[in-house]
């Protein structure tokens, strides 16, 4: 059997089991059209936390944990998110949901998945702290775009664990880089994958984008500047080495991609990384209680 028809047998496979995935939760697909309406209001965010219990839950542990410091409890979310704020309500909600779908099931012994959460949780706190900093529109997409980017790796580990082992053995011990290895086992990338799943649930165009082409920002046509946010943000998180991605190297930003910052009229250059990355640490080691969710039960 040739080559290219070993490589069409196994997209196909790879694109069967996204398909049987789950379906999106309803609380998370109603959080992200929150997202997307920028006339939510707290009250709708509550109640709409409220119908889920164990959401609820986690979120009022947040609200009173020690690094808060609130001096009474909190029985309510509308109250947790007059103490915490909306968007740390919001950003903690789809986190938490979007981790508890891919929560459980094997995966590959060789990779520590909660190490890649650490990451993309990384990426969505450094898109948002770029995106602030840009005076985007964008502000409220940029946590959610940061942290679904690589959910494509997490399909891989959870549905196709035999490959995403050989795939990480070969960047681990052949030299390989993670795209190259991708493309041998596979014949395609983890960010394609991602995107045939973002399609799936029918997440928002600008967000299906950034994970589809958080290594090509160029190739977006609705929102480049956002994905070019989301592959800057994903560049700190391997520099400052927050979680693991399942890459060796991080790759170096591509031309095109400061090219979309300055076709928006802000300055930034590679130059301006280093500082960017002591940020983003200080900005990450304030979200230890929304990490400590990844490592529960
Ligand atoms: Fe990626
Ligand atoms: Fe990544």
């Amino acid at each position: 059997m040739n080559d290219s028809i070993t490589q069409t047998r196994r997209i196909k496979r790879i694109t069967e089991s996204v398909i049987s995935l789950p379906t999106l939760p309803t609380v998370v697909s109603k959080m992200l059209e929150l997202v997307d309406n920028p006339k939510t209001s707290a009250a709708s965010l509550a109640r709409l936390i409220s119908t889920d219990q164990t959401l609820t839950a986690r979120i009022l542990k947040l609200a009173n944990s020690a690094y808060y410091g609130f001096p009474r409890e909190i029985y309510t979310v509308d109250t947790a998110i007059v103490v915490l704020g909306f968007n740390t309500v919001k950003d903690m909600g789809l986190s938490l949901t979007v981790l508890d779908v891919f929560k459980g099931g094997a995966g590959a012994d060789s990779f520590d998945v909660s190490k890649l959460w650490e990451h993309s949780i990384g990426c969505g706190i450094g898109a948002k702290m770029l995106a602030r900093r840009f005076r985007s529109p964008l502000v409220g997409e940029a946590f959610v775009a940061g942290l679904l980017h690589d959910i494509g790796k997490v399909i891989l580990n959870h549905y196709l664990a035999g490959e995403f082992h050989e795939i990480i053995g070969m960047v681990r011990n052949d030299g390989r880089t993670l795209d190259e290895a991708e493309e041998v086992v596979l014949g395609t990338s983890h960010a394609e994958i991602g995107g045939w799943l973002a399609d799936k649930w029918r997440l928002p165009k600008i967000i299906a984008e950034s994970i589809r082409y958080h290594h090509a920002p160029w190739e977006a046509q609705t929102a480049p500047l956002l994905v070019a946010v989301v592959a800057i943000s994903n560049y700190l998180c391997h520099c400052a080495g927050i979680g693991n991605s399942g890459r060796k190297n991080p790759v170096s930003p591509d031309d095109r991609v400061w090219d979309i910052f300055s076709g928006n009229n802000i300055e930034i250059s590679a130059d301006a990384l280093e500082p960017l990355e002591t940020d983003l640490l200080l900005e990450y080691d304030q979200a230890e209680t929304l990490l400590s969710f990844i490592h529960e039960d």
